[in-house]
């Protein structure tokens, strides 16, 4: 008998807005890249059962970043391995020469992860020039294993300094940087170790990028920074280098916080990259965490898209192979899109979201009432203007609720009563089942540039069946859990200084 339990039956929790596959298991979102008008997502996949197996990656496009069409499975296990994490990159210049200069390929590179029982990680290459049926290339693998237990999961980025393409892998309890002029031939040109500033453990899915300073450069109809403004500070940028780690079991709740309760948490770091290597420079007193809640692992950017725009793998590997499915036996679904913005603070600079896409959606706003209001959808998005402490609870008949609480200085959110949690001991840990954010000290210079009392900020949340996402204090502060009621909650509570404006989404 299998270990794994089948999906239970009981409500429907496929999110609406949120990428789910077609069935059974998944976690990375790979290879993500935007092309002719199409957003790419790859994604790890075992087609065969609603359970971690042989990996493969998914495919699927998107004009929207809401609604997903599925494409056929782009990559299957081969005699060097299943098909572990990795991205895309599209050779517009047929640097690779394996496609033409009217038909650039794409490229997926990704790791081979060897079956036969050595668990040897290396760095493969396959190519596609209908950007769906994609060649493996014969002279994998095109980054051999040097002797390193992990060794995975490479990121392509332009390297600016160099004028090539480079790529950052994960090795053990560092990262590594290699670079390229054809992206198959790759020379390693440095490492950097995490955990100076940050969380000790095995490093996975890195990604390492280049943010502009918000305020630093004119962004029209959101940003309203003056022309003149505008050229007075011109764009500054700093390097983000994101990484998700597996903390070492002896780590895990010695302190009790939110930075050590789970055994997967993703970090990032804002520094330089001088061509060959990252390097820290704001150096934090506490980690920078990409979010503060139990459910987003091993988010990545796209490739080929001018803003930074980042999805993760809304679950949690401590439980993500019991959660409650529904009768097509999905399993795994991925966060929102949310754009990245550097947002200088108080504390330093730090990274802000926000949602992409629900421009539309938002403007059918309306607000609740404070008390009590009637909820007639499982899926909608909430606006709302944080000025004090207050709280949001939504509840169901049979009296399970789900709590987001603003206090002076923490954002909570209380799922230890919200459903479902007897699929998993992790699950149901008081630990896992309320996350305490701390607040930034201040959210000095919002993303929007807008004149406005320090003490005040902007807050968005979506519920979408199974996933809550809440972005506070101007995208400061990102949380995302899963949640299994066992009925449609029906009410939402407003309470305190908040003012909150709702709209369905979908
Ligand atoms: C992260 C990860 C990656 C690996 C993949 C395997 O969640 O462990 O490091 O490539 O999942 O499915």
């Amino acid at each position: 008998m299998s270990k794994f339990p089948k999906p239970r039956e009981v409500y429907d929790y496929r999110p609406i807005i949120h990428f789910t596959p077609p069935s059974n298991w998944i976690n990375d979102p790979n290879g993500m890249v935007y092309l002719n008008g199409k957003y790419h997502l790859f994604y790890q996949h075992f087609p065969l059962a609603p359970h971690w197996g042989p990996m493969h990656w998914g495919h699927a496009v998107s004009e929207d970043l809401l609604h997903w069409k599925h494409l056929p499975i782009a990559l299957y296990p081969d005699e060097l391995g299943c098909i572990f994490s990795g991205s895309c990159v599209y050779d517009e210049e047929n640097l690779s020469g394996l496609g033409t200069e009217e038909k650039p390929p794409l490229l997926a590179i990704f790791t081979h992860h060897s079956m036969d029982g050595s668990h040897t990680e290396q760095q493969g290459l396959a190519y596609s020039t209908d950007y769906e049926h994609f060649e493996k290339y014969y002279g994998n693998p095109i980054i051999p294993n040097p002797g390193q237990k992990d060794f995975r999961d490479p990121k392509v980025f332009w390297n600016p300094v160099r004028r090539c393409y480079s790529l950052v892998l994960a090795a053990g309890d560092h990262v590594e940087f290699y670079a390229s002029h054809n992206l198959k031939d790759w020379e390693k040109t440095g490492e950097f170790k995490a955990g100076e500033h940050g969380l000790k453990g095995v490093c996975e899915c890195p990604d390492c990028f280049p943010l502009p300073v918000a305020g630093t450069q004119c962004v029209p109809a959101e940003n309203p920074v003056s022309a003149s403004a505008a050229a007075a500070s011109p764009v500054k940028e700093k390097w983000v280098l994101v990484i998700s780690m597996i903390l070492p079991r002896e780590e895990i709740g010695k302190n009790n916080d939110v930075y050590d309760r789970m055994s997967h948490i993703t970090q990032y770091y804002i520094g330089e990259f001088d061509g060959n290597t990252f390097r820290d420079t704001e150096m934090a007193d506490t980690p920078l965490l990409l979010d503060y809640g139990t459910d987003n692992y091993a988010a990545v950017t796209f490739q080929n898209l001018d803003e930074k725009v980042m999805i993760g793998w809304a679950d949690n590997w401590d439980y993500a192979n019991f959660a409650p499915s529904d009768t097509s036996g999905f399993r795994g679904k991925m966060t929102l899109a949310r754009k990245m913005h550097l947002v200088p603070t108080k504390e330093g600079y730090r990274v802000a979201f926000s949602f992409e896409g629900l421009d539309e959606l938002r403007t059918h706003a309306f607000p609740l009432l404070p008390g009590e209001n009637r909820l007639r959808s499982q899926c909608f998005g909430l606006k709302v203007n944080v000025a004090g402490p207050g709280s949001i609870v939504l509840k169901n008949q049979r009296g399970e609720m789900l709590a987001i609480r603003v206090t002076a200085s923490e954002i909570i959110v209380d799922r230890t009563n919200a459903g479902q949690d007897d699929f998993s001991e992790s699950y149901a840990l008081p630990a896992y089942g309320r996350t305490h954010a701390p607040r930034p000290a201040t959210a000095k210079d919002s993303l929007h540039c807008k004149a406005r009392p320090e003490a005040v900020s902007e807050m968005e949340i979506i519920l979408d069946k199974c996933i809550l996402e809440v972005l506070a204090d101007d995208g400061l502060l990102p949380i995302t859990a899963s949640v299994y009621p066992s009925k449609p909650y029906e009410k939402i509570c407003i309470a305190g200084d908040l003012k909150a404006e709702y709209y369905c989404v979908h």
